[in-house]
């Protein structure tokens, strides 16, 4: 052997700024080289707030848990494995035909027949599972876990990091949006409505196929949804806060918000050195270009409709619907029949029409977001 010999570095995929789904994909590649019954490698992330588990970034030939949400409570034996921080081994199966639990049940209507399960944590504190499945039974041999347990650990390492430049991310621009909100109080809940809209949107767009929605992604777009405006920052209190309507000087001053908007992230992106974090883009373009329109006369950009992002339109459907249903300083809030009247008005001109169609069709998860998150002024008759 020589003295130096250059390696072709099969783990560098990993420093790179490609996404979370596209390294695991990477890794089942690499898992499978080793132990090629395993057919799906699965991370469920962990919603403290709602106590669920839902499926995340995955790498199988189906994809048999898209947009999927799970109540710990409905899974008890998760329950046990994460509290016990032990790892699970099911070799068949079968033995959960019986359960009642419809993860479960999906999972094994879809022909897996083995399972390994990891907890994952970061610290003390529960983040999500890890699942490898296989279609075979009784394929995971006790010496395989060894290595299996290596790469969970590896995953749970690429977690952490993903998790925690998202939540820095995320904090810093929440500290500066409560800088926002402490200016304009009648901001109220629409933020937390309008990140729920544009969700729904998404993951209606994506049961009905859309491209490139994956649950990673508009897990983003939901987190980073109510960054859109960020930019308000940066207007005069006389402008922001003006209880009429706007001059047209007034108006050129106020529509610098997306551009300051993408300014600002830009800058904090920086401070935190994460430029290169791989969902810079998708807020860069939330907040810069949510009010360009598919006639391409928004703003400010005059983007047309194949140049606007799709996150970007579902964002700006989102906003809007919120805007027109919320009391402002220069409206008062209208009915959602009316506010609906009006997307549809815009549809196919100005917004997404499948975007105002699948928000349309889902009236009911509307109201129920509404009774949730109402501000006092509102009224959504
Ligand atoms: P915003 O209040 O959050 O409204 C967001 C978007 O919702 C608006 O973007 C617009 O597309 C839509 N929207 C709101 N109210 C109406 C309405 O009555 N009819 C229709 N068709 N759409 C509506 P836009 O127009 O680019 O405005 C951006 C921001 O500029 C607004 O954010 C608000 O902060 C400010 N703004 C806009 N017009 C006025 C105004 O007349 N007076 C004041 N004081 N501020 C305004
Ligand atoms: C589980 O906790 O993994 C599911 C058990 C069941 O479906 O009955
Ligand atoms: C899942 O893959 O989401 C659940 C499967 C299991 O409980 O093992
Ligand atoms: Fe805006
Ligand atoms: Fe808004």
């Amino acid at each position: 052997m020589e003295d130096i010999v250059l390696t072709h570095g099969r783990y560098k995929n990993l420093h790179s700024t490609a996404s979370l789904g596209e390294k695991l994909q990477h890794l089942h590649q690499m898992i499978q080289q080793d132990f090629a019954y395993v057919d799906r490698v699965a991370v469920a992330l962990y919603d403290r707030e709602m106590n669920a588990l839902k499926t995340f970034v995955q790498s199988a030939k189906d994809l048999p848990l898209q947009f999927y949400e799970c109540l710990m409570e409905n899974a008890p034996s998760l329950m046990e494995i994460k509290a016990l921080k032990q790892n699970r081994l099911v070799n068949d199966m079968t033995v959960f035909k019986n359960g009642t639990h419809e993860h479960t049940q999906n999972i094994a209507s879809k022909g897996y027949q083995a399972s390994y399960s990891v907890p994952l944590f970061d610290c003390d504190a529960f983040i999500g599972m890890l699942f490898f499945n296989s279609y075979q039974k009784k394929v995971f041999k006790k010496q395989d876990l060894t290595t299996l347990d290596l790469y969970a650990q590896l995953i749970n390492s690429l977690m952490i990091n993903k998790l925690q430049s998202t939540q820095m991310l995320v904090g810093s621009f929440r500290s500066c949006l409560s800088l926002v909100s402490y200016k304009d109080p009648e901001t109220g809940n629409h933020l937390e409505r309008m990140a729920r809209y544009a969700r729904l949107i998404a993951r209606a767009l994506a049961k009905e196929g859309h491209p490139g929605l994956t649950d990673e992604f508009i897990e983003n777009l939901f987190l980073f949804a109510p960054l859109h405006d960020i930019g308000k920052i940066g207007i005069p209190d006389n402008i922001l806060l003006k209880p009429g309507r706007l001059d047209e000087e007034e108006w050129k001053i106020m529509q610098t918000h997306s551009s300051k908007g993408r300014d600002i992230i830009d800058a904090i992106a920086g401070h935190l050195g994460l430029q290169s974090f791989e969902h810079l883009t998708l807020l860069q373009n939330i907040s810069g270009s949510h009010h360009e329109t598919i006639d391409g006369k928004g703003y400010p950009d005059r983007l047309k409709k194949e140049e606007i992002p799709i996150e970007t339109q579902i964002v700006s459907v989102a906003d809007i619907f919120d805007a027109l249903t919320s009391h402002r300083s220069y409206k008062p809030a209208w009915s959602n029949d009316a506010a609906f009247e009006e997307l549809n008005r815009l549809s196919g001109t100005k917004l997404n029409p499948d975007c105002v169609r699948v928000l349309m069709e889902n009236e009911p998860a509307v109201k129920e977001i509404q009774q949730r998150f109402g501000d006092d002024q509102g009224s959504h008759a």
